[in-house]
Protein backbone atom coordinates (compact mmCIF):
# COMPACT_ATOMS: atom_id res chain seq x y z
CA UNK A 1 0.00 0.00 0.00
CA UNK A 2 2.17 3.00 -1.19
CA UNK A 3 -0.33 5.47 0.42
CA UNK A 4 0.82 4.10 3.59
CA UNK A 5 4.28 3.90 2.72
CA UNK A 6 4.41 8.06 1.82
CA UNK A 7 2.68 8.72 4.98
CA UNK A 8 5.47 7.06 6.56
CA UNK A 9 7.95 8.76 4.59
CA UNK A 10 6.03 12.72 5.66
CA UNK A 11 5.79 11.28 9.17
CA UNK A 12 9.70 10.31 9.51
CA UNK A 13 10.91 13.25 7.90
CA UNK A 14 8.85 16.21 9.38
CA UNK A 15 9.75 14.13 12.48
CA UNK A 16 13.69 15.21 11.64
CA UNK A 17 12.73 18.76 10.35
CA UNK A 18 11.01 19.20 13.55
CA UNK A 19 13.75 18.11 15.92
CA UNK A 20 16.23 20.27 13.71
CA UNK A 21 14.00 23.11 14.23
CA UNK A 22 15.65 26.08 16.01
CA UNK A 23 13.96 29.06 15.94
CA UNK A 24 9.65 29.70 16.72
CA UNK A 25 9.26 31.19 13.25
CA UNK A 26 10.61 27.98 11.51
CA UNK A 27 8.46 26.12 13.27
CA UNK A 28 5.73 27.72 12.39
CA UNK A 29 6.88 27.31 8.47
CA UNK A 30 6.98 23.76 9.20
CA UNK A 31 4.24 23.06 10.82
CA UNK A 32 2.17 25.23 8.01
CA UNK A 33 4.16 23.34 5.56
CA UNK A 34 3.12 19.72 7.09
CA UNK A 35 -0.36 20.24 8.58
CA UNK A 36 -2.15 22.92 6.14
CA UNK A 37 -4.77 22.53 3.48
CA UNK A 38 -1.66 22.55 0.95
CA UNK A 39 0.75 19.83 2.92
CA UNK A 40 1.09 16.84 1.74
CA UNK A 41 -1.04 14.98 4.68
CA UNK A 42 -4.20 16.96 3.42
CA UNK A 43 -3.58 15.96 0.06
CA UNK A 44 -3.24 12.44 0.97
CA UNK A 45 -6.89 12.50 2.86
CA UNK A 46 -8.08 14.07 -0.14
CA UNK A 47 -6.64 11.18 -2.63
CA UNK A 48 -8.74 9.04 -0.71
CA UNK A 49 -11.57 9.23 -2.68
CA UNK A 50 -10.03 6.76 -5.41
CA UNK A 51 -9.27 4.10 -2.45
CA UNK A 52 -11.66 0.76 -2.20
CA UNK A 53 -14.21 1.31 0.81
CA UNK A 54 -12.27 -1.69 2.66
CA UNK A 55 -8.77 0.76 2.31
CA UNK A 56 -10.07 3.78 3.18
CA UNK A 57 -11.17 4.10 6.79
CA UNK A 58 -8.03 2.35 7.50
CA UNK A 59 -5.75 5.03 5.21
CA UNK A 60 -7.57 7.49 6.93
CA UNK A 61 -7.11 6.48 10.59
CA UNK A 62 -3.36 6.32 9.72
CA UNK A 63 -2.99 9.83 8.08
CA UNK A 64 -4.90 10.94 11.59
CA UNK A 65 -2.38 9.14 13.59
CA UNK A 66 0.41 10.54 11.53
CA UNK A 67 -1.19 14.17 11.74
CA UNK A 68 -1.59 13.48 15.16
CA UNK A 69 2.31 12.42 15.92
CA UNK A 70 3.33 15.49 13.83
CA UNK A 71 1.43 17.97 15.52
CA UNK A 72 2.47 16.66 19.05
CA UNK A 73 5.80 16.32 18.33
CA UNK A 74 5.51 20.38 17.37
CA UNK A 75 3.68 21.44 20.18
CA UNK A 76 7.17 19.08 22.42
CA UNK A 77 9.58 21.12 19.92
CA UNK A 78 7.65 24.40 20.67
CA UNK A 79 7.89 24.21 24.41
CA UNK A 80 11.80 22.91 24.32
CA UNK A 81 12.08 26.30 22.63
CA UNK A 82 10.45 28.51 24.54
CA UNK A 83 11.90 27.00 27.49
CA UNK A 84 15.27 27.68 25.94
CA UNK A 85 14.99 30.92 25.43
CA UNK A 86 13.26 31.47 28.47
CA UNK A 87 16.63 30.13 30.01
CA UNK A 88 18.65 32.35 28.13
CA UNK A 89 17.07 35.29 28.80
CA UNK A 90 16.92 34.71 32.72
CA UNK A 91 20.47 33.97 32.57
CA UNK A 92 21.33 37.43 30.72
CA UNK A 93 19.23 38.90 33.46
CA UNK A 94 21.06 37.47 36.36
CA UNK A 95 21.87 40.24 38.71
CA UNK A 96 25.15 39.35 40.67
CA UNK A 97 24.19 40.73 44.35
CA UNK A 98 27.82 39.35 45.30
CA UNK A 99 29.52 42.71 43.08
CA UNK A 100 30.86 45.23 45.03
CA UNK A 101 28.93 48.69 44.60
CA UNK A 102 29.98 51.56 42.41
CA UNK A 103 31.67 54.22 44.34
CA UNK A 104 30.13 57.35 43.71
CA UNK A 105 33.07 60.00 45.01
CA UNK A 106 31.63 63.81 46.26
CA UNK A 107 33.86 66.63 45.30
CA UNK A 108 34.37 69.17 48.41
CA UNK A 109 35.07 72.99 48.20
CA UNK A 110 39.02 74.03 47.45
CA UNK A 111 41.13 73.93 50.71
CA UNK A 112 41.34 77.39 49.74
CA UNK A 113 38.18 78.22 49.43
CA UNK A 114 38.04 76.42 53.16
CA UNK A 115 39.95 78.42 54.36
CA UNK A 116 38.76 81.61 53.18
CA UNK A 117 34.92 80.34 54.11
CA UNK A 118 36.12 79.92 58.02
CA UNK A 119 38.08 83.29 58.28
CA UNK A 120 35.23 84.62 56.78
CA UNK A 121 32.61 83.18 58.79
CA UNK A 122 35.02 84.31 62.06
CA UNK A 123 34.29 88.14 60.75
CA UNK A 124 30.52 88.40 59.72
CA UNK A 125 30.31 86.83 63.67
CA UNK A 126 32.08 90.01 64.49
CA UNK A 127 29.81 92.36 63.12
CA UNK A 128 31.86 92.88 59.91
CA UNK A 129 30.57 92.98 55.73
CA UNK A 130 31.74 91.13 53.16
CA UNK A 131 32.82 93.32 50.05
CA UNK A 132 33.87 92.46 46.77
CA UNK A 133 35.94 94.32 44.21
CA UNK A 134 37.40 93.96 40.74
CA UNK A 135 40.50 91.80 40.06
CA UNK A 136 40.93 94.59 37.24
CA UNK A 137 41.53 97.27 39.34
CA UNK A 138 42.16 101.33 38.17
CA UNK A 139 45.95 102.32 39.20
CA UNK A 140 44.07 105.17 40.85
CA UNK A 141 42.27 102.67 43.39
CA UNK A 142 44.61 100.05 43.86
CA UNK A 143 47.79 102.94 44.07
CA UNK A 144 47.05 106.54 44.15
CA UNK A 145 44.16 106.44 47.03
CA UNK A 146 46.23 103.65 48.96
CA UNK A 147 48.85 106.77 49.21
CA UNK A 148 51.23 105.15 46.37
CA UNK A 149 51.73 108.00 44.06
CA UNK A 150 53.14 107.29 40.64
CA UNK A 151 56.80 106.99 41.13
CA UNK A 152 56.59 106.93 44.53
CA UNK A 153 59.20 103.73 45.14
CA UNK A 154 56.76 101.73 47.29
CA UNK A 155 54.89 100.97 43.74
CA UNK A 156 58.53 98.74 43.50
CA UNK A 157 57.12 96.35 46.20
CA UNK A 158 54.30 95.03 44.34
CA UNK A 159 55.60 93.95 40.56
CA UNK A 160 52.07 94.93 38.60
CA UNK A 161 50.59 92.86 35.58
CA UNK A 162 49.41 96.41 33.79
CA UNK A 163 46.78 96.53 31.06
CA UNK A 164 47.13 99.82 29.93
CA UNK A 165 48.66 103.25 31.90
CA UNK A 166 46.20 103.28 34.14
CA UNK A 167 44.02 99.73 34.03
CA UNK A 168 45.90 96.79 35.97
CA UNK A 169 45.49 93.83 37.78
CA UNK A 170 45.05 93.96 41.63
CA UNK A 171 48.41 93.57 43.18
CA UNK A 172 46.61 93.35 46.61
CA UNK A 173 43.20 93.81 47.82
CA UNK A 174 43.78 97.05 49.64
CA UNK A 175 41.53 99.06 46.73
CA UNK A 176 39.03 97.73 48.35
CA UNK A 177 39.52 99.48 51.72
CA UNK A 178 39.07 102.84 49.00
CA UNK A 179 36.47 102.02 47.09
CA UNK A 180 34.28 101.07 50.49
CA UNK A 181 35.76 104.14 52.46
CA UNK A 182 34.35 106.38 49.53
CA UNK A 183 31.19 104.91 49.64
CA UNK A 184 30.64 104.80 53.18
CA UNK A 185 28.20 106.86 55.53
CA UNK A 186 29.27 107.41 58.68
CA UNK A 187 26.11 108.52 59.92
CA UNK A 188 25.00 104.75 59.85
CA UNK A 189 27.74 103.53 61.70
CA UNK A 190 31.57 102.72 61.71
CA UNK A 191 32.93 101.22 59.04
CA UNK A 192 33.91 96.92 59.47
CA UNK A 193 34.60 95.32 56.26
CA UNK A 194 36.99 92.27 54.92
CA UNK A 195 37.24 91.75 51.28
CA UNK A 196 38.63 88.31 50.29
CA UNK A 197 39.42 87.30 46.75
CA UNK A 198 42.45 87.20 44.43
CA UNK A 199 45.76 89.14 43.85
CA UNK A 200 47.90 89.64 40.94
CA UNK A 201 52.45 90.07 40.78
CA UNK A 202 54.85 89.63 38.36
CA UNK A 203 56.23 86.90 39.86
CA UNK A 204 58.18 84.12 38.97
CA UNK A 205 56.29 81.03 40.37
CA UNK A 206 58.16 78.53 42.15
CA UNK A 207 57.07 76.93 45.54
CA UNK A 208 56.83 80.27 47.64
CA UNK A 209 55.57 82.13 44.96
CA UNK A 210 52.75 82.96 42.55
CA UNK A 211 51.57 85.30 40.36
CA UNK A 212 48.21 84.57 41.52
CA UNK A 213 46.99 84.44 44.69
CA UNK A 214 44.40 85.39 47.61
CA UNK A 215 44.25 87.98 50.30
CA UNK A 216 41.45 88.72 52.66
CA UNK A 217 41.55 92.46 53.32
CA UNK A 218 40.30 93.62 56.91
CA UNK A 219 39.66 97.47 57.37
CA UNK A 220 37.74 99.15 60.69
CA UNK A 221 37.54 102.81 60.54
CA UNK A 222 34.97 104.94 63.14
CA UNK A 223 36.09 107.54 66.16
CA UNK A 224 38.78 106.76 68.41
CA UNK A 225 39.94 103.44 67.10
CA UNK A 226 43.23 102.19 68.52
CA UNK A 227 46.08 100.16 68.19
CA UNK A 228 44.73 97.53 71.01
CA UNK A 229 41.73 97.30 68.85
CA UNK A 230 44.17 95.99 65.92
CA UNK A 231 45.99 93.78 68.29
CA UNK A 232 43.06 91.91 69.83
CA UNK A 233 41.17 91.74 66.59
CA UNK A 234 44.18 90.11 65.46
CA UNK A 235 44.65 87.78 68.12
CA UNK A 236 41.29 86.44 67.56
CA UNK A 237 42.15 85.53 64.11
CA UNK A 238 45.14 84.04 65.04
CA UNK A 239 43.78 82.00 67.69
CA UNK A 240 40.72 80.95 65.59
CA UNK A 241 42.59 79.73 62.62
CA UNK A 242 45.85 77.92 64.91
CA UNK A 243 44.96 77.22 67.97
CA UNK A 244 43.60 78.67 71.30
CA UNK A 245 47.29 78.38 72.93
CA UNK A 246 48.53 80.84 70.15
CA UNK A 247 49.78 84.48 70.95
CA UNK A 248 50.62 86.89 68.89
CA UNK A 249 53.49 89.97 68.65
CA UNK A 250 53.36 92.76 66.79
CA UNK A 251 57.19 93.90 64.87
CA UNK A 252 57.49 97.50 62.99
CA UNK A 253 57.30 97.53 59.58
CA UNK A 254 56.56 99.63 56.84
CA UNK A 255 53.39 100.19 54.46
CA UNK A 256 52.34 103.18 52.34
CA UNK A 257 48.63 102.77 53.53
CA UNK A 258 49.16 102.06 57.53
CA UNK A 259 50.69 104.46 59.75
CA UNK A 260 52.32 102.88 61.96
CA UNK A 261 52.72 99.97 59.73
CA UNK A 262 53.14 96.03 61.89
CA UNK A 263 54.12 92.61 60.68
CA UNK A 264 52.19 90.16 62.67
CA UNK A 265 53.77 86.89 64.03
CA UNK A 266 52.17 84.09 65.67
CA UNK A 267 53.35 82.27 67.99
CA UNK A 268 54.18 78.87 66.65
CA UNK A 269 51.66 76.30 66.31
CA UNK A 270 54.09 72.83 66.11
CA UNK A 271 56.04 73.80 69.00
CA UNK A 272 53.86 76.36 70.84
CA UNK A 273 57.13 78.70 70.64
CA UNK A 274 60.08 76.71 71.71
CA UNK A 275 61.64 77.02 68.34
CA UNK A 276 60.99 74.17 65.67
CA UNK A 277 61.90 73.79 61.82
CA UNK A 278 58.82 75.02 61.16
CA UNK A 279 59.35 78.43 62.75
CA UNK A 280 62.89 78.51 61.57
CA UNK A 281 63.88 77.85 65.21
CA UNK A 282 62.41 81.23 66.19
CA UNK A 283 59.53 80.58 68.05
CA UNK A 284 57.40 82.47 65.97
CA UNK A 285 55.98 82.73 62.54
CA UNK A 286 55.32 85.63 60.20
CA UNK A 287 51.38 85.53 58.99
CA UNK A 288 50.13 88.64 57.92
CA UNK A 289 50.87 92.52 57.45
CA UNK A 290 48.56 95.29 59.04
CA UNK A 291 48.63 98.87 60.77
CA UNK A 292 46.89 102.08 61.66
CA UNK A 293 45.00 103.49 58.16
CA UNK A 294 47.13 106.72 57.31
CA UNK A 295 45.63 109.73 56.98
CA UNK A 296 46.27 110.15 53.53
CA UNK A 297 44.03 106.91 52.89
CA UNK A 298 41.41 108.41 55.06
CA UNK A 299 41.79 112.17 53.72
CA UNK A 300 41.97 110.56 49.86
CA UNK A 301 38.45 109.15 50.55
CA UNK A 302 36.82 112.57 51.55
CA UNK A 303 36.82 111.71 54.98
CA UNK A 304 38.27 114.32 57.94
CA UNK A 305 41.19 112.04 59.60
CA UNK A 306 41.07 114.05 62.73
CA UNK A 307 37.89 112.87 63.28
CA UNK A 308 37.88 109.15 61.47
CA UNK A 309 40.96 106.66 62.09
CA UNK A 310 40.85 102.93 61.87
CA UNK A 311 43.11 100.00 61.28
CA UNK A 312 43.62 97.83 58.50
CA UNK A 313 45.34 94.27 58.11
CA UNK A 314 46.09 91.81 54.95
CA UNK A 315 46.42 88.19 55.25
CA UNK A 316 47.50 86.05 52.80
CA UNK A 317 44.99 82.71 52.70
CA UNK A 318 47.54 80.95 50.46
CA UNK A 319 50.27 81.15 53.51
CA UNK A 320 47.44 80.38 56.42
CA UNK A 321 46.49 77.01 54.74
CA UNK A 322 50.33 76.43 53.51
CA UNK A 323 51.57 76.88 57.33
CA UNK A 324 48.40 75.14 58.77
CA UNK A 325 48.68 72.32 56.43
CA UNK A 326 52.37 71.26 56.26
CA UNK A 327 51.75 72.03 52.10
CA UNK A 328 55.07 73.46 51.20
CA UNK A 329 54.60 74.53 47.88
CA UNK A 330 51.94 77.42 46.87
CA UNK A 331 51.64 75.70 43.33
CA UNK A 332 49.80 72.68 44.75
CA UNK A 333 46.77 75.14 45.35
CA UNK A 334 46.41 75.65 41.58
CA UNK A 335 47.45 72.63 39.83
CA UNK A 336 44.21 70.69 41.10
CA UNK A 337 45.57 67.63 41.02
CA UNK A 338 42.99 65.18 42.56
CA UNK A 339 45.34 63.41 44.82
CA UNK A 340 46.25 66.72 46.36
CA UNK A 341 42.62 68.02 46.66
CA UNK A 342 41.48 65.13 48.17
CA UNK A 343 43.21 65.08 51.15
CA UNK A 344 41.18 68.20 52.01
CA UNK A 345 37.52 66.26 51.49
CA UNK A 346 35.62 66.48 54.26
CA UNK A 347 32.61 64.90 52.63
CA UNK A 348 34.49 61.77 52.46
N1 LIG B 1 48.23 95.30 50.96
C1 LIG B 1 49.36 94.83 51.70
C2 LIG B 1 50.14 93.85 50.83
O1 LIG B 1 49.58 93.31 49.90
C3 LIG B 1 48.95 94.13 52.98
C4 LIG B 1 48.35 95.09 53.96
C5 LIG B 1 47.00 95.37 53.95
C6 LIG B 1 49.16 95.68 54.90
C7 LIG B 1 46.47 96.25 54.87
C8 LIG B 1 48.63 96.57 55.81
C9 LIG B 1 47.30 96.83 55.79
O2 LIG B 1 51.30 93.62 51.05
Amino acid sequence: MSLKKDLEVLRDQGLTQIKATEAMKDLNDIRVKLLGKKGPITNVLRGMKDLSPEERPKVGAFANEIRDTLTTAIEARKSTLEARALNKQLAAETIDVTLPGRQVHVGTSHILTQTMDDIEELFIGMGYQVVDGPEVEEDHYNFEMMNIPKNHPARDMQDTFYITNELLMRTHTSPVQARTLEKHDFSQGPLKMISPGRVFRRDTDDATHSHQFHQIEGLVVDKHITMADLKGTLEVLAKHVFGAERTIRLRPSYFPFTEPSVEVDVSCFACGGKGCAVCKYTGWIEVLGAGMVHPNVIKNAGIDPDVYGGFAFGLGPDRFAMLKYGIDDIREFYLNDIRFLHQFNTEG
